[in-house]
């Protein structure tokens, strides 16, 4: 299992397939156990991601590791990636068509890892992997079932940074994501 992620990564490294890798520093694969029953998706590296390879290294990804603690797991212990896998300049949301091509690597991703739980983190995973209309405000902390996946919508830990006072909202979602039974 763990070889054909390793082999994906390989390949990925040298993507050109968007716009997106034409100024990236690093491709960001993503990290963690590949035998995680739950992953984390973001929407795409930000400057520290670009600069060190990694996920959720700066800032909001500090925060995302304390709410991943916060329900008894460790970061190492799940997986973490992203929507885009290349740096969006000045940190735009990635375009529809960047998106579409990338997600193919993240849907081989998840088909290697199988995970019960996918978190989506913000509405630009929400958008891309369940709804093209969700709402984040209105449709997070609702479990959406799809095909072998239990999927939860929920706020990206850089508007929990700009909006404290979502944190509440955000706490109930992971005690939802920690009360499921992985087994
Ligand atoms: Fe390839 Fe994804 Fe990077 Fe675009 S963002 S160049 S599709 S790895
Ligand atoms: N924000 C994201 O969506 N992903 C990262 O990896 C870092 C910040």
């Amino acid at each position: 299992m763990e070889d054909k992620l390793i082999e994906l990564n390989n390949l990925v490294m040298s993507c050109k397939k968007c716009r997106l890798g034409v100024k990236r520093t690093n491709v960001v694969f993503g990290e963690g156990n590949p035998n995680s029953k739950i992953m984390f998706i973001g929407e795409g590296p930000g400057e520290e991601e670009d600069r060190t390879g990694r996920p959720f290294v700066g800032k909001a990804g500090q925060l995302l590791t304390k709410m991943i603690e916060a329900i008894n797991l460790k970061r190492e212990d799940v997986y973490i990636a992203n929507i885009v896998k290349c740096r969006p300049p000045n940190n735009r949301v990635p375009f529809d068509d960047e998106a579409d091509i990338c997600i193919n690597y993240l849907r081989k991703q998840v088909a290697i890892i199988k995970p019960k739980i996918i978190v989506c983190l913000g509405a630009t995973a929400a958008r891309h992997i369940i709804d093209k209309n969700i709402r984040i405000t209105k449709d997070r902390g609702n479990w959406v079932k799809k095909g072998d996946f239990l999927i939860m919508p929920t706020y990206h830990p850089s508007a929990l940074l700009r909006d404290p006072s979502k944190k509440k909202e955000a706490w109930e979602d992971f005690k939802k994501i920690r009360d499921v039974k992985l087994i």
